[in-house]
């Protein structure tokens, strides 16, 4: 199969929906990474994403909707849950909720959960697929497996270990905003809960509902797909590293010839994580990376830090 590259212009977009449409999977940029895109609704297309992204068991994807109505038609909501929504949507925030019954939604994308994962992206091409195919869409980070999320179209198709010939399309619109995968919070027990850190520092969920349990344990993960080792670059990373060793790639944080941002911004570091990443793995060598502060998006991006090192 060729893989077509679409614009974010008003016939990429329709392109786009009409290959959905057809159950076929495509890649969209959305504000946090790349997505893999099909058709929530179809079975045969979310096998397909399955398929292409060579996922090892089925991780249950987070399904993306246009608006919180088309949410609350999918999952069932709380006052909580809609208080989160109201402020957080469109944005880097996944709620994880009661499958509502009946939704219409193919079990293949909740892995035969009773719960489902919702999200309302906010990046305008996402939106205006979204508005044009008319349906929940199905969208796990547009990576194979095990490997870092693309935060551009090139890295989608990368010719060492991406989806090139084996997705429909691709609609290009540049280097996403955000970098990060979205915050994933769900409800255990009535207690709201991190299920995974992202693009929506969980300060701001807590300024809005209270105490969220952080206790995600990564070793016994709640999340199904929160793998120990997920986000992993080829190369042994070396977390917390003051300077490097001989031999060592250092990525640091603040001034540096290879750095996630020159002026130790974290909202800078997180949107080139992903990339600096891939750039320093394609010099084959040790990567050491600085210390980066554990406050706001440094929880998220020193989790996909923490990840990327795990032993694998
Ligand atoms: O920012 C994002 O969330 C990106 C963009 C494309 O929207 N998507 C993304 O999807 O990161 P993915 O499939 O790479 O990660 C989804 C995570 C997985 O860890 C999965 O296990 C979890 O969401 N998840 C999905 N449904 C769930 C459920 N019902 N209960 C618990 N975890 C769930
Ligand atoms: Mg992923």
């Amino acid at each position: 199969m060729t893989t077509a590259i679409l614009r974010p212009d008003a016939d990429g977009v329709a392109q786009a929906a009409r290959l959905l449409a057809a159950g076929e999977v495509v890649a969209i940029p959305t504000e946090t990474v790349y997505g893999l895109a099909g058709d929530a609704r179809n079975a045969a297309a979310v096998a397909r994403i399955y398929e292409a992204k060579g996922r090892p068991d089925f991780n249950p994807l987070i399904v993306h909707v246009g608006d919180t109505s088309a949410a609350e038609a999918i999952a069932v909501f709380d006052d909580a849950a809609r208080q989160v929504a109201q402020a957080l949507w469109p944005g880097p925030l996944t709620l994880v909720l009661p499958l509502r019954p009946g939704a219409g939604i193919a079990s293949l994308v909740t892995a035969g959960l009773d719960s489902v994962a919702v999200r309302v992206p906010a990046h305008p091409a996402a939106r205006a697929i979204l508005r044009a195919f008319g349906g929940p869409l199905a969208v796990p980070s547009a990576n194979v497996s095990g490997r870092i999320s693309p935060t551009t179209a090139a890295h989608v198709l990368d010719p060492d270990g991406g989806l090139d010939g084996r997705i429909a399309a691709v609609v290009d619109a540049g280097p996403c905003e955000v970098g990060l995968e979205s915050t994933i919070l769900g409800w255990r027990n009535g207690r709201a809960t991190l299920l995974r850190p992202g693009g929506v520092p969980v300060d701001r969920i807590e300024a809005l509902i209270g105490p969220v349990d952080r206790g995600t344990d990564l070793a016994a993960p709640d999340a199904p797909g929160q793998l120990t080792s997920h986000y992993a670059p080829r190369a042994s990373l070396r977390l917390n590293a003051e300077t490097p060793r001989p031999g060592e790639t250092f990525i640091a944080f603040g001034p540096g010839d290879l750095t996630l941002s020159p002026g130790a911004d974290l909202a800078e570091a997180a949107a080139r994580l992903f990339d600096v990443l891939r750039q320093a793995d394609r010099l084959d060598r040790p990567i050491a990376v600085a210390p980066i502060p554990d406050t706001g998006l440094g929880l998220a991006i020193n989790d996909r830090l923490r990840r990327a090192a795990a032993p694998r």
